[in-house]
C-alpha cells in the first residue's frame, strides 16, 4: 500500500515535462504558438505520443486526430475512466492552457505505476486534437468529434484563406470520413467518468487564495459572424451626412457587444475579435466589413435575453449609418453543469489532502464540455498568475500545478472505485 506521500508528483520530472514541450513552437510568432494543423503542432504530438509510451501507456490515434494513451485496468469489461486535455494553443499564447491536463495526467498514470497501484478500469489518457477556437468558429475539435458532435456541415466550414476545415483535416494526414466516424471509437464498454485538470485562466483562485477550484459548470459559447454592407465612396468629396460607411457601423456593434457583456448580472461576457474592412484604402469609404465576436455566460437565461438584445441593437444602429447587417449566430457549446458526484469526489480528497478549494464557474470552454454527452465530467482547476491567459505571460507556478496533479491522481483513483 503506498504511504502518505508516495502520490506527490515529482516536481524535477514535470517540470522537465513542461520545459521541453514549451521548446515545440512555431519559431517565427511571439509566445508559444502551436495551432491546430501545424507542424509545430504535430511535432508536439509526436512528443507527447513519446512520452506517452515512456509512461507505460498503449498509444494510438482516433479517427478524429485525439491520441490516447491507455493504461489498462483489471477489468477490460468495465466502462473505462478517461482523463485528459490538449496541447494545441492559441496564436502567441501560453505554455500552461491545456498542456498541465495532459502533463499532469502523464504524472498522475506514472505515480500509480510507481506505487503499484492498478485501477480495475482501463484508464485513457487523451490529448484531444484542437481544442482551441479556430478560423472555423469551432472549438475543440477532437472532442467534438469523440462526442459525434462535429457534423458534415461543420467540415465545410472555411477559414479566412478559403479552405474548408475538412480539407485542413486531409493536408494533416487525417481522413474526414474517420473523423465523422470516430464517435464511440474509443472503447467498447463506454465511460464511467471524465476529469480534466486545467489552469483557471482567470483571477478567482490566486485572489482568494484557494489551491484547487472545483468547477460547477462551464459557459455556454454564442458566437457571431456579422456582415456590415455599405457603399464605396470617395473619402474626399462625400459629403458625411450622404455616406453609408460600414466600419463606422461595424465600430458601433464593436460598443454595443463590449456594453452587453458589462450588463451580466452573475456571469457573462462578450468580445469582438475581429474586423476584417473592404477595400482598405485610405481614400475610400469603407464598403464591406466582416466582424467576429462571441458572448459566453454560465447563465443560459441572460446568454439568449443578451443575444437577442445585441442583434437588435446592431441591426438598428447599421441602419442609422444607412448599412445593411446581416447577422450569422451559431452555437460553439451550450453551458454543460459539472456532474455533483464528479464534484464530491473531488471536494472529499482535497479536504482529506488538508487543501483550499472553493466552487468556480468555468468561462472558459474545455474538452470536458463535449465528453459530458458520453460520462458524468468534473474539472480541476489550478491559480493563474494575475488572471493571465492566452498570452504569453500565462503562468502557473510549479508548486500549484504539483498540488493539482496530487488531487488530481487521487481522485481519478477515487472515481475508479466509485459506483
Ligand atoms: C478556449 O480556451 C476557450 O475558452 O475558447
Ligand atoms: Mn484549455
Ligand atoms: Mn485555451
Amino acid at each position: 500500500m503506498a504511504g502518505p506521500d508516495a502520490l506527490n508528483p515529482v516536481a524535477e520530472r514535470l517540470k522537465d515535462d513542461l520545459t521541453e514541450l514549451a521548446t515545440i513552437r512555431a519559431p517565427e510568432s511571439g509566445g508559444w504558438t502551436r495551432t491546430v494543423f501545424s507542424e509545430p503542432y504535430r511535432s508536439a504530438r509526436d512528443w507527447v505520443r513519446a512520452r506517452m509510451r515512456s509512461a507505460g501507456l498503449d498509444v494510438h490515434a482516433d479517427g478524429a486526430g485525439n491520441l490516447i494513451g491507455v493504461l489498462p485496468g483489471r477489468d477490460p469489461s468495465a466502462p473505462a475512466l478517461m482523463t485528459g486535455s490538449h496541447t494545441d494553443t492559441v496564436e502567441s499564447g501560453g505554455r500552461f492552457d491545456g498542456v498541465v491536463g495532459v502533463l499532469g495526467a502523464l504524472e498522475a498514470v506514472r505515480l500509480m505505476r510507481e506505487n503499484g497501484i492498478r485501477l480495475e478500469r482501463d484508464l485513457l489518457v487523451v490529448d484531444f486534437l484542437g481544442e482551441e477556437s479556430n478560423d472555423f468558429g469551432l472549438s475543440c475539435l477532437g472532442s467534438r468529434a469523440l462526442a459525434g458532435e462535429l457534423t458534415r456541415a461543420h467540415l465545410d466550414r472555411v477559414d479566412h484563406e478559403g479552405v474548408r476545415l475538412g480539407d485542413r483535416y486531409t493536408g494533416f494526414g487525417l481522413d474526414p470520413s474517420a473523423v465523422l466516424g470516430a464517435a464511440g471509437d474509443f472503447t467498447t464498454n463506454g465511460l464511467h467518468r471524465y476529469l480534466e485538470l486545467h489552469i483557471e485562466q482567470g483571477p478567482v483562485l490566486e485572489e482568494h487564495g484557494s489551491a484547487i477550484g472545483v468547477v460547477t459548470a462551464i459557459a455556454g459559447i454564442r458566437r457571431l459572424v456579422a456582415d456590415f454592407i455599405g457603399r464605396a465612396d470617395h473619402a474626399g468629396t462625400t459629403p458625411m451626412t450622404v455616406r453609408r460607411d460600414a466600419l463606422a457601423a461595424a465600430a458601433a456593434a464593436v460598443l454595443a457587444v463590449r456594453q452587453e457583456g458589462c450588463g451580466a448580472p452573475v456571469h457573462g461576457v462578450a468580445t469582438t475579435s475581429r474586423l476584417d474592412a473592404e477595400p482598405g484604402s485610405p481614400n475610400v469609404v469603407p464598403a464591406r466589413v466582416r466582424m467576429q465576436a462571441e458572448m459566453r455566460s454560465v447563465d443560459v437565461g441572460w446568454l439568449s435575453d443578451a443575444q437577442r438584445r445585441l442583434a437588435q441593437k446592431i441591426t438598428e444602429q447599421a441602419g442609422e449609418f444607412g448599412v445593411d447587417a446581416d447577422l450569422r449566430w451559431s452555437v460553439d457549446n451550450d453551458r454543460v453543469p459539472a456532474h455533483a458526484d464528479v464534484q464530491q469526489t473531488i471536494t472529499s480528497i482535497t479536504d482529506a489532502l488538508g487543501i483550499g478549494w472553493e466552487a468556480i464557474p468555468s468561462g472558459a470552454t474545455h474538452d470536458a464540455v463535449h465528453i459530458a454527452r458520453l460520462c458524468p465530467m468534473g474539472m480541476i482547476f489550478i491559480p493563474s498568475r494575475e488572471g493571465r491567459s492566452h498570452c504569453p505571460e500565462e503562468w502557473t507556478e510549479l508548486d500549484d500545478i504539483l498540488t493539482g496533479v496530487r488531487v488530481h491522481t487521487e481522485t481519478l483513483i477515487a472515481l475508479d472505485r466509485s459506483a
